[in-house]
Parts: structure tokens; sequence; C-alpha cells
């Protein structure tokens, strides 16, 4: 037969890919044989592989040290976690393991940040960039940590009030550095021209002579941008670079303190078997570009930081459900309806048409259709009907013959549960799904356990204030 899910499968696409595999008809996920998971746990379960953060870390840090060197670039480079693509515990302390800094976002992630310091995960030195338009309680917050003797920590000012906030608050002995978040211009398919997020960069060189030029509480120490559609390599990213690049040349010259550039997160993760980006030609072309915008305005080049979100913590996670049973709707519409809902776990397939990487998990040698999927909530919009490279969603038939059948949406661990708001009152009350982490146990074995449970109708009905 050629005409099983594994067919179409190699006829489509490289197949074995990194990280994916079958084995007698089941998929293997980083070495792991998901069926096994599903018999110890049942689905739905979430799914964290924590040793592909570890691989993700070192991956870039080689990539950006290795194009350092071949460029013979004079700065160096440092890789920060932005917390907020996922602020679980276990996450952020396995980043911490491999030498990442911290970016931050919000008021309530410098109380995380104590928090690690006082279970002894970080010292007084990581770096900390505190981004974001900033609360009082923000920016009050950051004080306190700066006065308290952290003393890598770089508020990016987000708008030019926030500065008062820190010329009122901080009493530290040495001067502070700070960075400037310049706001970028989107490509013009997007919503919107400038981002509501940075200072203008008109704005910015009069704003440094005015405010922090001579104040010797205060050294501009970084230039910070993102785009918000990511590092691609197209003409909008590299022209909102160049820009960015002359703004930190005319800067430097004047402001010798300058010395770090910061191009924020955004680097793609893998959403299809299709999935073609060249990390090395893109970290090698923004070295380069860098060096020589630099030269040509004979000034020193900076330091590099980026805050990979997806790319940190995106590949380390799943989400497993079972098809609870199959509808056909009229003559072409099959539907697999399955046991959660995409609202709730993957919110982002619903709220911006995000894809993600959908695969069986067993029935590989089974025949294919193509098939609608269906979440448990009344909501129309929970489905999941297209893939990234295809606008149609194939799966193996006959789950009423040939037995249950099991889908896995990977590479999702960044984001899903913080715009879900995990553990929290969910569309129709469907519950969060359990929590599986797997790593190495000191044998060198993987090895699973439980984070928690599936949340219980109790906990839901207590935050309803049903149960007091
Ligand atoms: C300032 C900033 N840095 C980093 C990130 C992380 O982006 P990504 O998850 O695409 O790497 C974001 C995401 O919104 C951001 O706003």
């Amino acid at each position: 037969m050629n005409n099983s899910y594994h067919d179409l499968v190699h006829q489509t696409f490289d197949f074995p890919q990194e990280g994916l595999a079958v084995k007698d008809n089941n998929l293997i996920f980083n070495g792991l044989d998901i069926k096994k998971l599903i018999d110890k746990y049942g689905t739905p379960f979430k799914l964290t592989y924590l040793p592909k953060i570890g691989q993700q870390v070192a991956k870039a840090k080689k990539m950006f040290n290795d194009a350092i060197k071949k460029h013979r670039y004079e700065g160096s480079y440092y890789y920060c976690y932005c917390t907020k693509s996922s602020h679980f515990s276990f996450i952020v302390e396995e980043t911490l393991k491999h030498g990442v800094h911290l970016e931050t976002s919000f008021a309530y992630d410098i109380e995380l940040i104590k928090q690690l310091y006082r279970r002894r995960k970080i010292t007084k030195d990581v770096r900390i960039v505190c981004n974001g338009f900033k609360t009082r309680q923000y920016t009050k917050n950051i004080s306190q940590l700066i006065n308290a003797g952290f003393k890598n920590v770089i508020p990016v000012l987000d708008n030019k009030a926030e500065f008062d906030d820190y010329k009122k608050s901080i009493r530290a002995k040495d001067p502070v550095n700070i960075g400037i978040r310049i706001a970028t211009n989107e490509e013009p398919t997007f919503d919107f021209y400038t981002s509501r997020l940075g200072i203008n960069n008109r704005e910015i060189l009069e704003f440094y002579v005015d405010q922090i030029k001579g104040n010797t509480k205060f050294n501009l120490k970084m230039l910070h941008f993102f785009m918000n559609k990511g590092i691609k390599d197209d003409i909008y990213y590299w022209s909102e670079l160049n820009k960015v690049l002359n703004l930190y040349c005319q800067l430097k010259k004047i402001c010798p303190e300058l010395d770090s550039l910061n191009i924020g997160g955004g680097f793609p993760i893998k959403h299809s078997l299709a999935f073609n980006y060249d990390y090395n030609y893109m970290i090698n072309e923004i070295v380069s570009n860098i060096k020589s915008v630099c030269k040509k305005n004979k000034v020193a080049v900076p330091d590099i930081y980026t805050e990979f979100g997806s790319y940190t913590v995106g590949e380390s996670g799943a989400v497993i459900y079972g098809v609870l049973d199959e509808k056909q709707q009229n003559d072409r519409e099959i539907w697999y309806m399955i046991d959660s809902s995409f609202i709730t776990t993957l919110p982002d397939t619903w709220g911006i048409g995000e894809k993600f990487l959908m695969l069986p998990i067993n029935g590989w040698d089974r025949e294919y259709q193509e098939v609608h999927l269906g979440g448990l909530t009344c909501d129309s919009h929970d489905f999941y009907t297209s893939e990234e490279h295809i606008n149609a969603v194939f799966l193996p038939k006959n789950i009423k013959s040939e037995g249950p059948l099991y889908i896995g949406f990977f590479h999702t661990g960044a984001y899903q549960d913080q715009l879900a708001g995990y553990g929290g009152i969910k569309h129709c009350m469907i519950p969060s799904p359990k929590h599986v982490v797997v790593e190495y146990d000191k044998n060198g074995e993987l090895e699973d356990w439980l984070y928690a449970k599936e949340q219980t109708a109790q906990s839901m009905l207590k935050l309803l204030g049903y149960i007091r």
C-alpha cells in the first residue's frame, strides 16, 4: 500500500527530521515514544521536553560566537531569555543552567527575579534587561532591584517620562546603565505602521542630549529594537536594522558609554515539516552588517544582545490530544473531535491563526483522509483546519475500525499557557490539561514526571465564587 499516512509524509517532505521519527508506526519526538506516555498518563496532556532548551541556547550561542570570530567582530554576544514566553520555574531555571541572562516585561517579573535570587538560581551579577511600557509599580520594582545591589539591571526606556521615575527612585552609588527602545516601523501588510513600543527614532538623539548626557547617575548603554514580525531575511528587517545602526553610530560619537545593541527576539521555529530557515546565514548577515556600518562610521562595534522567547522554549513543548469521535457533517467535511479545546490550550491558533507542527502519534500505516479538527467548546471558532504549508489537514483514517487515534501539536512551548491563563477559568470550563515534564536524571536517563494534574472542577468553582 502506498497511500498510508507515512507515504504521504515521505512523498511531501524530507523525513525523518531532527527530533522527529517513526518507529512501529508511532511517532518518536526527541527520542520519546509518545504513545508510551499516553499509555501512562492518558490524554490530553501538555509535554515539556526540557533538554531541548539547552540545545537551543547552545546552538544560538555557538552560531553567534562563530560569526563573531569569522568576521573578527570586536564585541561579545549575550543571550537573554525573555521570561514572558514561559514563566514556569522549571523552564526559567533550565534556561539559567545554560548561562542565559534574563529579560522582563512587567512588574511581577521582578518578583520572579527576587524569588530566583532567594532560591540561589541567579546572583546579583546576572544581566536583566527590563522592557515594556512601565507602570509605576514596575519602575519601583526595577529601582528596588538596583538599590539592592543587582549590578547589571538595564531598564530600557519605553518612553521619555519613564526616566523621571528612575531619577527619583534609584539610589545606587555607581552610575546606572539604561537603554532606549527604538520604535520600529512594521511592513505595510501589518495592522499599524509604527510600533506603540519604544521612542520614535527621530527624537532619541535630542532626548539623549537634553536628558541623559551630563547626568552623572546614568549611562546610556544600550539601544534596543524588536520587529514584531521577527528576524526575517526581507527588506523591512534589513532596512530597520540599518536605521538602528545609523542611530547607534551617531549616538556613539557623543556617548562613549553606549556599547550594546539589543536586537530583541523573533527567531522563527519549526511550525511545519517544510520549515527551512537558515539561522547561520541570518546571524552572519546581522554580525557583518553591524560591523560594516560601524566601520564606515569609524565607531567601535556594540556587544550584541538577543532576547529569544519562542526560539528558547517553543520547540520544547507539545500538546497531545486523543480523537474522541469522527463526525461526517456533509459529503466533504469530516470532523475529528479532540478531547480538549484549541481555544483554551493553543490560543494562538484561534487568536492569530498560528499554525503548529501537527502529526499523528500512532496509525502511520493507515490510509489518510482530509479532516477538520474540532475542539470541545461550543465556540464555532474552536477548530484547526489548515497547516502552515497547505490549506488542509490530513490524518490517518478509520478511527472506528482500526482503533483510537492520538495527535500531537509540537513546538507549542512558548506563550500558550500564558495566553490561555494556566489553571484559570476557561471557555466552557474546559480544564487545563495535565502537564508532563521530561528531563535527564542524574544517571543521564530520560525520566518523566507529572508537573500538574488536570485542573479540577473544584478549582474553577473556587475561582468563580461557588466554593469559599
Ligand atoms: C521586547 C521583546 N523581546 C523579545 C520578545 C520575544 O520574541 P520571540 O518570542 O519572538 O523570540 C518579545 C516578544 O513579544 C518582545 O516584545
